[in-house]
């Protein structure tokens, strides 16, 4: 199967060459296939967040190569880089940063506005990111009045919206209580029925032996182990 994300010799250096000198991720390979669920697994501090910002092109590495659909997204220029980001990525973060004030259905939106689809299709769009983050139910309520999980499946939704074809989350159930992370194990899974690619940083038990992951990874102190 095509590689979605080919990760050879990453490293990425905080502080570089500094006296605070440290060493984030350490010559990480890593080869993901498309429509692959990868969970990255590892404690507080072993690098997950940074690897994470890396394949979403938040950040650039200090030395090494991240191709996603064979392009180098690494050694990509800023602009070109935001451009990635908007077409290929959904990001999963722990905060949701949504908007209060407006409702379910137009935070979903958001992203799409400035995009030249008709009406049709885009109300089309907001309804299906609306059924796979299963919140199409609130999809009038103010923000305001969700519950933490809903609100999660809100920025879910939002994340989808654009069809991404790859999802980044970011320990995802850190704030969710035990129901709504089964919740969220569930909604995984119609990721991997959807064919998108799927990179999980977790240290939540959860997602342990399940069935429907193809790879996990274990990180410590920046290296795979
Ligand atoms: N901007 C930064 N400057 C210096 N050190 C950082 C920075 N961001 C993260 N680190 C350090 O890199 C290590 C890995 O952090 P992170 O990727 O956030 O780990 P995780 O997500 O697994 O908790 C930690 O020791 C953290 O303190
Ligand atoms: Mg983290």
């Amino acid at each position: 199967m095509r590689s979605k994300i080919l990760i050879r010799n990453l490293y990425k250096i905080y502080n570089e060459k500094k006296e605070n000198e440290f060493f984030a991720l350490k010559n990480i390979n890593l080869n993901i296939k498309c429509g692959e669920i990868v969970i990255i697994k590892g404690i507080s501090g072993s690098g997950k967040s940074t690897l994470l910002s890396l394949i979403g092109a938040l950040s650039k590495p200090s030395s090494g190569d991240i191709l996603v659909n064979e392009q180098n997204i690494a050694k990509l220029p800023d602009i070109f880089s935001s451009q990635y980001r908007n077409e290929e990525v959904g990001f999963i973060f722990q905060s949701f940063n949504l908007v209060d004030g407006l409702s379910v259905y137009d935070n979903v939106k958001a992203p799409l506005v400035l995009s030249n689809i008709n009406q049709d299709e885009l109300k089309k769009k907001i309804n299906l990111a609306l059924e796979v983050a299963n919140i199409a139910h609130k999809s009038q309520q103010m923000v305001s009045n969700l519950s933490g999980g809903e609100k999660q499946r809100c920025a879910i939704a939002r994340a989808l919206v654009n069809s991404p074809s790859l999802i980044l989350a970011d320990e995802p159930t850190a704030n969710l209580d035990k129901n709504n992370s089964l919740i969220f194990v569930d909604i995984l899974k119609k990721f991997k029925q959807l064919n998108k690619t799927v990179v999980v940083a977790t240290h939540d038990t959860i997602f342990d032996n399940l069935a429907f992951v193809d790879t996990y990874v274990n990180i410590e102190d920046g290296a795979i182990i």
